[in-house]
């Protein structure tokens, strides 16, 4: 092998990509295309909080599938919007605090995030209660005169713990409280807007929180295209690409075109793909990306699906006996990795069902429990023959490699309390 090899890839350096990091899933874009009404939503919620900073307490909900903009739309709210506008109109500053409830699933967790994190407060010794840990931060703010942008990121993952206590904590955090100023405000992001209804049972509150939604719908192909011609426009050169590759990606993730891929109607996914086929081309030595890059770049990223990263959250809103449905499904594809019959899953589910000391549900409700997760691209089911039968039947299987998924079901039975040691 020759030196020369190297010599093409360092003389040019990228031919392609001019600004990585504009590429990169964590960067906030300078625009948001195809978001301006929902930006400009938010701005409104958060009307009274500009004009008359602590006087009243504004929140907001927003809801929409992965990769749809909801955590970048609200940082580029709070950059551009609300921290401009409150710092020219009252001289007042406001902090970001964002908090990802992966992560930080309990109200103890999520306190201490922000004090640790956002207001450098070392925690305490010994544990302290979220109304003194909310009583901390509240000081804190009210002795530099400064506000907070709470985001709590993903709030759905720690609502299945927590449920009804976590909404009620914050929609009333200013109820007979003793604050001087209303100075943390809160954005709520979830996957569904249901979740959070169905953790209030006050009727009013609950009418209070339907004002205050913002749904992100999920991107069609041609808003897509203007994602990424923008995206483009920023951190690629300009004879690298051309507008017939950035619609074969539009196209592949639109909604309107693709609405059964996990993925559909997701910017992330679009701008991973314009990413990876960039490398493509730059690897292969060229300076113009191609629509076999494209191809090659939807392999590469279908199989990283593979490792779990997209599934893993769509995981995490099934109920619990679709969980228990899925591990029955995930045991007998150990012997069966083909497929397995609906019928035999359900028998299967039944005795899962025991270990796990839980009332099984009805035929009719497995069934649907299925058609849910084949929508939300969890499980395949294809209508084939049965393996030593004369009949026909839905067999179902699943695209992820199912060890994995296994354990990951297994996980989230247990953080729900299930003793999965008899499971496993
Ligand atoms: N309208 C848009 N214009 C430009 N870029 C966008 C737009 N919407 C989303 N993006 C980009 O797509 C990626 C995903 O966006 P974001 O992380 O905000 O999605 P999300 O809805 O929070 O997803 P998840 O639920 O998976 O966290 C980011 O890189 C973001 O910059
Ligand atoms: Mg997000």
């Amino acid at each position: 092998m020759s030196s020369e090899l190297f010599d093409e890839i360092y003389s040019g350096g990228h031919r392609v990509i001019k600004n990585e990091e504009l590429l990169h899933p964590d960067t906030v874009p300078p625009r948001m295309p195809h978001r301006e009404e929902e930006l400009k939503k938010l701005a409104y919620l958060f009307m009274s909080l500009v004009k008359e900073p602590g006087e009243t307490f504004n929140f907001a909900v927003i809801s929409g599938k992965q990769g749809v903009g909801k955590t970048h739309s609200t940082i580029f709210f709070y950059e551009h919007g609300l921290a401009k506008h409150l710092k020219e109109k009252q001289g007042k500053e406001i902090i970001l605090a964002h908090v990802n409830c992966f992560k930080n699933s309990t109200l103890n967790s999520i306190l201490a995030t922000v004090l640790n994190s956002m207001l450098r407060v070392p925690q305490p010794a010994r544990g302290l209660s979220p109304k003194e840990q909310l009583d901390i931060i509240m000081n804190r703010l009210e002795r530099k005169d400064r506000y907070m942008l709470l985001v709590l990121d993903d709030f759905h993952v720690a609502l299945q713990r927590q449920g009804e206590s976590l909404t009620n904590f914050f929609v009333r955090m200013y109820e007979d409280s003793e604050y001087k100023k209303k100075r943390v405000h809160v954005v709520f992001i979830v996957r569904d807007f249901d979740v959070m209804e169905r953790y209030l049972s006050d009727q009013k509150a609950k009418l209070n929180l339907k004002s205050r939604h913002i749904h992100f719908d999920p991107y069609t192909s041609s808003q897509l295209f203007d994602i990424l011609e923008d995206r483009a426009k920023l951190a690629l050169y300009e004879s690298s690409y051309d507008e017939e590759v950035l619609w074969e990606i539009s196209r592949m993730i639109g909604y309107d075109v693709n609405p059964t891929l996990p993925d559909s109607g997701s910017a992330r996914f679009a701008i991973e793909m314009l990413y990876y086929a960039a490398r493509n081309a730059e690897e292969h030595g060229r300076s113009q990306i191609t629509i076999d890059d494209v191809r090659v770049a939807w392999g590469v990223l279908s199989e990283r699906g593979g490792d779990l990263i997209r599934i893993s959250e769509a995981l995490e809103d099934l109920n619990d006996h679709q969980l228990l449905l899925l591990l029955s499904l995930l045991n007998l594809l150990k012997l069966d990795p083909e497929g397995v019959p609906i019928g035999r899953i359900e028998e299967e589910y039944r005795e899962v069902c025991e270990v796990a000391g839980v009332e099984p549900r009805k035929h009719t409700q497995v069934y649907q429990y299925v058609t849910d997760m084949e929508k939300k691209g969890i499980v395949d089911r294809i209508v084939g023959k049965v393996k030593n039968s004369k009949g026909r039947s839905s067999i179902i299987s699943v695209r992820y490699p199912p060890d994995a998924m296994r354990r990951r079901v297994l996980e989230i039975l247990k953080r729900r309390g299930y003793n999965v040691a008899h499971l496993a």
